[in-house]
């Protein structure tokens, strides 16, 4: 088989990247380890940047995220039961769309059937080849079978735990990495959501979260500790544990019901730089993680992965380079400071257990700075919608 850009990883990161490549009319081929019904079974988080939610509408992907999704034009925090709403369209006039990231993939996957676009799933085995020479290639194994793809340029959009990242020398990327010891418990639960908009919670019994992925299905979060095994989590636990977590006024409205799923995820900053290395690029997970409070994962995904369309259409229109080779630059400036503000709301948000009582103080500072200061509101504001993208 010959391709275009041959794209390993079916999450939103590769399956965006393919659905713009085509509309380009470049052709792709997208090799995903997992069955679809698997990658469509993750459940992820829900919140979408205004400009985001713009691209997806201006590729033709919008139709559902109009009818399903909701718009929020603010979030609220509260610290120790006081809670404060940061209003994003009276400091800037932005929102976010509340639409589940499982159905922006689901968006993507039926498009691709619709336009023709080759996938393979249950790809076992991917394999990279000669990302420093002028043709490289992938190989995978299905039913037995080795098969290979040739292509000109390689998108490594596997996620974290993906091949692309994995088959560069250790001397050619450099990893910075922050392990919190905390990782969150989630329950997704078909009941309405307690709080209309998104509620942020610090407790001195942990972090807690209540969000939402329609007006009947909710999603609640608590910090947990590294460890933590979530069948040790009956979903009473759980309730007992969000309500504890709560304003006893909210906590006294939770509606409650049997989970639909509960998991575990740990929390992590990570970047990896850079994110060329001759033919092959990394895009989304496979270059960075965030920790989820501030839910920027799926955003910086569509981030780079619309710097790294943009730079393959030009190429492949004028013969030029120039925008391949600024991508890793380009796309970095933006990640980063999608770090730093996943990284401070995760610093402010939760208990830390190394940082004791100074530690609370410094936090409890921090809130009562944001609300006394529009500036900070601001600037939490114009994070949490998204910064532009370049
Ligand atoms: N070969 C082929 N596919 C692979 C391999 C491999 N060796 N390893 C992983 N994959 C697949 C995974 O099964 C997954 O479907 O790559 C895909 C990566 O998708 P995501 O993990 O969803 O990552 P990405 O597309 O970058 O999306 C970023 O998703 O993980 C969340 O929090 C993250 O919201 C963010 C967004
Ligand atoms: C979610 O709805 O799953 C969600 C919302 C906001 C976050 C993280 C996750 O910051």
């Amino acid at each position: 088989m010959r391709t275009q850009i041959a794209i390993i990883g079916a999450g939103p990161a590769g399956l965006l990247l393919g659905h713009l490549l085509h509309r380009a009319g470049i052709d792709t081929i997208i090799i995903e380890r997992q069955s679809a019904d698997y990658v469509l079974g993750r459940i992820r988080a829900g919140v979408i940047e205004q400009e985001a939610a713009e691209l997806l509408d201006a590729s033709g992907l919008g139709k559902r995220m109009h009818a399903e999704g909701l718009v929020h034009h603010g979030i609220e925090l509260a610290f120790d039961g006081d809670t404060y709403r940061v209003d994003f369209k009276k400091l800037i006039g932005k929102h976010v769309v509340v639409y589940g990231q499982t159905e922006v993939t689901r968006d993507l996957m039926e498009a691709r059937e619709g336009f023709g676009g080759q996938s393979v799933y249950s790809a076992a085995n991917v394999a990279i080849h000669d990302i420093d020479g002028a043709s490289p290639s992938i190989t995978y194994e299905k039913d037995g079978v080795t098969h290979t793809v040739e292509c000109d340029y390689i998108a490594g959009c596997d996620g974290y735990h993906g091949v692309s990242r994995k088959s560069v020398s250790k001397s050619a990327i450099t990893e910075f990495e922050r392990v919190y010891p905390f990782g969150w418990l989630g329950l997704l639960v078909d009941q309405p959501p307690v709080t209309e908009e998104i509620h942020y919670a610090h407790h001195e019994r942990g972090f807690a979260l209540c969000s939402l992925r329609s007006p009947s299905r909710a999603r609640y979060y608590v910090q947990v500790e590294n460890g933590e095994k979530v069948e040790d989590w009956s979903d009473e636990r759980f309730w007992d544990e969000l309500r504890a977590r709560l304003d006893p006024e909210i906590a006294g409205n939770l509606k409650t019901g049997p989970s639909l799923e509960k998991s575990i995820a740990p929390l992590r900053s990570f970047v990896a730089e850079p994110l060329r290395f001759g033919r092959l690029f990394l895009a989304g997970d496979a270059a960075h993680i965030v920790p989820p409070t501030g839910a920027k994962g799926l955003n910086l995904a569509i981030g780079d992965v619309k710097l790294l369309s943009e730079a393959m259409i030009e190429h492949y229109a004028d013969k030029s380079e120039a925008s391949l080779g600024v991508y890793s630059e380009k796309a970095l400036e933006r990640i980063w400071k999608a770090e730093r503000f996943s990284w401070w709301m995760t610093s402010f948000l939760h208990t830390f257990p190394e940082t004791g009582p100074f530690g609370r103080r410094i936090q409890r500072a921090d809130f009562e700075y944001l609300i006394g200061s529009t500036a900070a509101q601001q600037s939490l504001a114009e994070n949490y919608v998204g910064l532009p993208f370049a």
